[in-house]
C-alpha cells in the first residue's frame, strides 16, 4: 500500500499562526461568508454567486477601463490597448458564465424571485459606471443610487468626466486630424451620437492602416471591447427570456421589452460606420 504523499516534505508550508495565508491575502472571510440566501430554494445560491462574480469581474473592468483611459491622456496607446485586450476578455469571460445560470428553469427562479422584491441588476452601479466611462452617458441612470450620497458623487463625477471614447477623441486631434471644437469641450455628461468629421478621421485611418498604425490597432481594440459588450447583453436579453419570458422585471421595466431596447446601444458609432465606407 503506498502512503498519501506529504506535501510539508516538498518544502510545503504548513502552519500559518501568525503568518499570512492565502485566504488572509484575499480576505476569503467576507468574501466566502457573502452568501445569504433569503429562503430555502436550492437555486438562490447559483442566482446570488452568478451576481456576484459577475459584480467582481466589473470591478476589474472598470479598474481597467480607468488606467486604459488615463494612458490615452498621458498619449501612451500601447498601455491602454493593452488593458482593453483584457477587458474584452473580461466580458468573454462573463459571457460563457451565463451558460451557468441557463441551467436554472422559470420554475427554479420562481421558488425565490418574490424574496428578491424590486432588486434588480437595473441598480447594479458598477453596471452604470462601465457604461458611463465607455461614453454610454444617461443622467436618469444615477437616480436610483440617490439613497446613497457617495456612490450618488462618484457616479455623477464619471458622467460628467471625457470618456474613453471622448479621450480617443482628444487624441485624434492632437495627432492631427480635423476634429470640430463641439467635440473638444463639450458638456462630457450628455451622450454623444454619431459625427461626421470624426468618421472622416476614421475613414483616413481605415483606408491607410501602415499610415496609422497605432490609431488602427486603437480603434480594432474598442470594436473588438464593444463587440464584447454587445454579446453580453445579448446573452443577458435571451437567458432572461429563457427564464422569465414576457413577464416584467424586478427593477420594474417591461423587461425582455426593455432589454431589447438595450441591445441596440452603440458605444463607437463612427468605428461601426466607417466600414461601410471603405
Ligand atoms: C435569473 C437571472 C436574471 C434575470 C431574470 C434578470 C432580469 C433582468 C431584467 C428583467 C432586467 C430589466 C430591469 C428590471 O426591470 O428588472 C435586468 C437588468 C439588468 N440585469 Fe439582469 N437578470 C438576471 C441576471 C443577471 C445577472 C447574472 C447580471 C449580472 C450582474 C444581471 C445584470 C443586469 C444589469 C446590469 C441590468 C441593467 C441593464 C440595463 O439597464 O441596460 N442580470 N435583468
Amino acid at each position: 500500500m503506498s502512503c498519501p504523499m506529504n506535501p510539508a516534505n516538498d518544502g510545503a508550508q504548513m502552519a500559518f499562526d501568525g503568518k499570512m495565508s492565502y485566504g488572509d491575502y484575499l480576505h476569503l472571510e467576507p468574501v466566502l461568508n457573502a452568501q445569504h440566501p433569503l429562503g430555502e430554494a436550492h437555486d438562490e445560491m447559483l442566482f446570488i454567486i452568478q451576481h456576484q462574480t459577475s459584480e467582481l469581474w466589473m470591478k476589474l473592468a472598470i479598474h481597467e477601463l480607468r488606467a486604459a483611459t488615463a494612458n490615452l491622456a498621458a498619449e501612451d496607446v500601447a498601455a491602454c490597448m493593452k488593458k482593453l485586450a483584457r477587458v474584452a476578455r473580461i466580458f468573454e469571460q462573463l459571457n460563457s458564465a451565463w451558460d451557468v445560470l441557463r441551467t436554472m428553469t422559470p420554475s427554479e427562479y420562481l421558488e425565490f424571485r418574490d424574496d428578491l422584491h424590486q432588486s434588480s441588476g437595473f441598480q447594479s452601479y458598477q453596471y452604470r459606471e462601465i457604461e458611463f466611462l465607455v461614453g454610454n452617458k444617461n443622467k436618469e441612470m444615477l437616480r436610483p443610487h440617490a439613497h446613497v450620497p457617495e456612490l450618488y458623487a462618484h457616479l455623477e463625477a464619471c458622467l460628467n468626466a471625457p470618456s474613453l471614447y471622448d479621450q480617443v477623441t482628444l487624441l485624434l486631434a492632437r495627432r492631427g486630424f480635423e476634429i470640430p471644437a463641439e467635440l473638444l469641450d463639450r458638456d462630457w455628461s450628455e451622450p454623444r451620437g454619431s459625427h461626421a468629421a470624426l468618421r472622416e478621421a476614421w475613414r483616413k485611418v481605415y483606408r491607410n492602416p501602415q499610415d496609422h498604425w497605432e490609431l488602427y490597432a486603437l480603434a480594432e481594440k474598442l470594436v473588438d471591447f464593444e463587440d464584447y459588450f454587445r454579446r453580453w447583453r445579448f446573452n443577458h436579453l435571451v437567458t432572461v427570456q429563457r427564464i422569465i419570458g414576457s413577464k416584467r422585471g424586478t427593477g420594474g421595466t417591461s423587461g425582455v421589452a426593455y432589454l431589447d431596447q438595450m441591445l441596440s446601444t452603440v458605444l463607437f458609432h463612427e468605428l461601426w460606420e466607417v466600414r461601410a465606407d471603405l
